[in-house]
């Protein structure tokens, strides 16, 4: 039996979602819904086989009509608190996209409500689906490459106005936030994760450089983990707007492993001291791995990580598993990511995880204050 889906929100990322559907046979398309028709019927008639899907313009008529097995949340960043919640309280489980929410404390009552709904919150943090990562992370936690030292990642993902004037959400701090929020928060939940530990504090500072938003086009921050590690974090969509880079690296004591994406050309860099003090390149022995483990799957999933995404979902819904990127990671990546902003208001470290709530939206005014300018 397939899992019924239905999509909440058939803009830009749905289609993503859609061509994911489309290739895995314990998933069914049951609906779609958007405020917007068009939008909706643009979604189905942009993968072959989906004309005649159902098609509702209010979420809730869709999920209590439907009930879906899957509910696939993919509207502006400021809505997925209600519809999530209102879809697990109505018995379905989520692939909610990033991020989870735009507080603190709504991503924590999210990630509470599926421990005590049982449902499950597969996260659409893509880089955690991408070939290799996942068994690089199992080595680093089982101490192949010694004590973890620090790690940093960059996201220059260009994104020019036409990008920010294609939806009045974007770029705002209710809706959206900036680079850091949208575009860096789920290379810090994949660079958090592969350290194997939690952050504990964050400095940060944010600038407005180029692009004409609300929110922050540049932001540069450091983590501490709770294992000493410390973590530098460089997100940006003030580059060219042709150039879409992401790269993280973790250094350790016996070795490092850098990956990342340019223009989507993959490149890695895996290396590790061996006992005779020599140092060998580890890509050849992971691509094998990869392929052993996962087959051409796996690699597929680099030109779509929301297939890897629905995948391993259905997976969790068959055999009782939680998602490699689960609530808690939506929770944990929210909750660092008001640590930053927190940090660059205040312009001192905050402790994480925070005491007391925070959103994005607590953040109007920042570049009005010409002390953060
Ligand atoms: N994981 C990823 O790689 C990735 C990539 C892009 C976007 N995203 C995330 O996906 C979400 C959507 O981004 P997008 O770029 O697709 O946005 P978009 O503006 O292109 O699409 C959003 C859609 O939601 C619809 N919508 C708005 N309110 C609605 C409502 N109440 N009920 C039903 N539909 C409604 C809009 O009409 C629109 O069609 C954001 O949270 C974003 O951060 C994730």
């Amino acid at each position: 039996m397939a899992y019924k889906v239905v999509i909440i929100g058939c803009g830009r990322v749905s289609v993503k979602h859609l061509k994911a559907i489309s290739k895995l046979t314990d998933l069914e398309l049951a609906a779609v819904a958007d405020t917007n028709e068009d939008s909706a019927n643009r979604l189905l008639s942009s993968v072959k086989g989906f004309a005649g899907t159902k098609i509702y313009s209010d979420y809730k008529v869709a999920i209590e009509e439907v009930k879906p097995d899957i509910t696939a949340v993919t509207v502006p960043s400021g809505l997925h608190y209600q519809i999530a919640t209102f879809a697990m309280e109505h018995g379905s489980n989520l692939l909610l996209e990033k991020p989870m929410t735009m507080t603190s404390a709504q991503s924590r009552e999210l990630y509470e409500l599926s421990r005590k709904t049982g449902k499950k919150i597969a996260m659409g943090h893509i880089y955690r689906y991408l070939p290799i990562v996942g068994l690089v992370r199992d080595d680093i936690n089982i101490g192949k490459f010694g004590k973890v030292t620090h790690g940093s990642i960059y996201v220059r993902w260009g994104h020019g106005e036409d990008y920010y004037s294609s939806a009045a959400w974007r770029g705002t701090w209710k809706s959206d936030g900036g680079a850091m929020m949208n575009q860096t928060i789920h290379a810090i939940d994949l660079l958090v994760w592969l350290m194997g530990s939690e952050p504990v504090q964050a400095q940060a500072m944010l600038a407005k450089r180029l692009r004409n938003i609300e929110a922050e086009d540049l932001g540069m921050a450091v983590l501490r983990l709770e294992n000493g590690a410390l973590a530098s974090v460089e997100g940006t969509t003030a580059t060219l707007d042709s150039r879409h880079e992401a790269e993280f690296s973790v250094f350790c004591e016996n070795g490092s492993i850098t990956m990342g994406l340019s223009s989507g050309k993959p490149h890695m860099n895996i290396l590790l001291k061996r006992e005779d003090g020599k140092v060998k390149k580890l890509n050849g022995y992971y691509m094998r791995k990869q392929y052993k483990e996962g087959g051409l799957f796996s690699y597929k999933c680099a030109l779509n990580p929301h297939l890897g995404i629905y995948s391993d979902l259905a997976k969790s819904l068959t055999e009782g598993k939680e998602p490699v990127a689960d609530a808690y990671a939506g929770f944990s990546s929210v909750d660092t990511l008001m640590g930053i902003y927190k940090s660059a208001l205040l312009r001192e470290p905050v402790a994480l995880p925070l005491k007391e709530d925070f959103s994005s939206e607590m953040m109007q005014g920042f570049f009005e204050n010409t002390e953060n300018t």
